[in-house]
């Protein structure tokens, strides 16, 4: 059986390997043949937006997925229903909207943050005064890694944002002075199994995630993502994995965003969980029996970003597991990352500490 994917990044590559031992085929479509999963697999070559190619790949594929959400809606919406297409296109394009995903957490009693729409400057101000400072000025659309954003801590902040960002749709929402961060990803099948794995902590820099670590508790917590969770899942009868990430401020989760799709703060559940966030999502679209989302230990997982570490000084460290993603070293770019697993929570900080003071000083401060 082929599976389709429509993008063909380090997401792609790593459903690709989850894949392959249960018996699939991969067929990807990217801008070229050299992407992290054109590198393992077949690939369609040309733009999300062509619907030739779209056709072609649909026609050569049993199931369609996507490994982002800034793929082209209407080129997949004209594909019509002859195409099983999951996860749902609602779902993709509630996600490819920040209001329509604030819209959601509200109808869905998600606590989320306060927000409106910006697209002028009379909205602007009125955004000002009603949301408050300090704020975060966004795009609405195609907004990833933090980029198209601005921090508004003053009304000439705010300025200056708008005259960054203003052209398209944005959204203005209040600063969360947050605690740490969170995200919960789980899957739901076909057949409307769910399986939601355990709270991953995160810690982002400029808008970039350098640090993950799961199980993260408290229970409370852990209940309360997954009850919202569960919500946007049966929502949209979804299928497939989905992540939802959440500021927590005063042990309270406000919602900040969703990704119809795995994600990267779940990257750890390949060594880190009794089966992988990309397995599980292949077996939710193929309609197979989800596997066990339980952790098999403590793991951090942390992004190599721009340039790869000396190889042997993470292959030295028992505890550590090594992704190259095969991507050309680039500033700001994703590259790689390391899992370490350990049988302790002090155990995986002390072995994660070590490769943070050669890899990512800054994270490791917070760590
Ligand atoms: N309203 C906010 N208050 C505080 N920090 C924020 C806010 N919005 C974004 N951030 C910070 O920027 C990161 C990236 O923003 P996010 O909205 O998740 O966009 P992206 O689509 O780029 O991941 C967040 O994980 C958080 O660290
Ligand atoms: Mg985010």
């Amino acid at each position: 059986m082929t599976i389709g994917v429509v993008g063909g990044g380090q997401l792609g590559r790593m459903l690709a390997l989850a894949g392959i031992p249960l018996g699939q085929k991969f067929l990807f479509l990217d801008r070229s043949t050299d992407t992290p999963a054109g590198q393992i697999a077949p690939s369609l070559v040309g733009e999300f937006t062509d619907q030739k190619l779209l056709r072609a790949l649909a026609a050569r594929s049993e199931v369609l997925t996507f490994d982002w959400e800034n793929v082209s809606l209407a080129g997949l919406r004209a594909l019509g229903r002859a195409t099983r297409i999951a996860p749902p296109l609602a779902a993709l394009a509630m996600s490819q909207d920040r209001i329509a995903e604030k819209r959601l957490f509200t109808k869905l009693a998600i606590p989320t943050t306060r927000h409106l729409a910006v697209d002028s400057v009379p909205s602007l101000v009125r955004a000002l005064r009603t949301v408050g400072l300090p704020g975060v000025l966004k795009t609405r659309r195609l907004g990833y890694d933090g980029k198209g954003q601005a921090v508004v801590r003053t009304i000439e902040e705010a300025w200056h944002g708008f005259e960054k960002l203003r052209g398209v749709p944005l959204i203005y929402e209040e600063f969360v002075p947050f605690d740490f961060e969170v995200s919960i990803i789980g899957a739901r099948s076909r057949s409307g199994e769910i399986a939601i794995y355990p709270l991953n902590r995160n810690l982002h820099r400029d808008g970039i995630l350098r640090l993950t670590r799961a199980p993260f508790g408290p229970a409370a917590l852990q209940r309360r993502a997954a009850h919202h969770l569960r919500r946007v899942l049966e929502h949209f009868r979804y299928e497939g994995v989905l992540n939802v990430e959440f500021f927590v401020r005063r042990g309270k989760l406000i919602a900040n965003e969703t990704a119809p799709r795995v994600h990267n703060s779940g990257h750890w559940t390949i060594e880190g969980a009794a089966t992988s966030q990309f397995e599980n999502h292949l077996r939710a679209i193929l309609g197979l029996p989800l596997g066990a989302t339980t952790a098999r230990g403590h793991a951090a997982m942390i992004n190599l970003i721009g340039t790869l570490p000396a190889r042997p000084l993470v292959l030295a460290t028992p505890e550590a597991h090594w992704h190259d993603y095969g991507k050309e070293e680039r500033p700001g770019r994703k590259v790689g990352h390391v899992t370490v697993l350990a049988d302790s929570a002090q155990r995986r900080d002390a072995a994660a500490r070590k490769l943070l003071r050669a890899i990512d000083p800054v994270a490791l401060r917070a760590l």
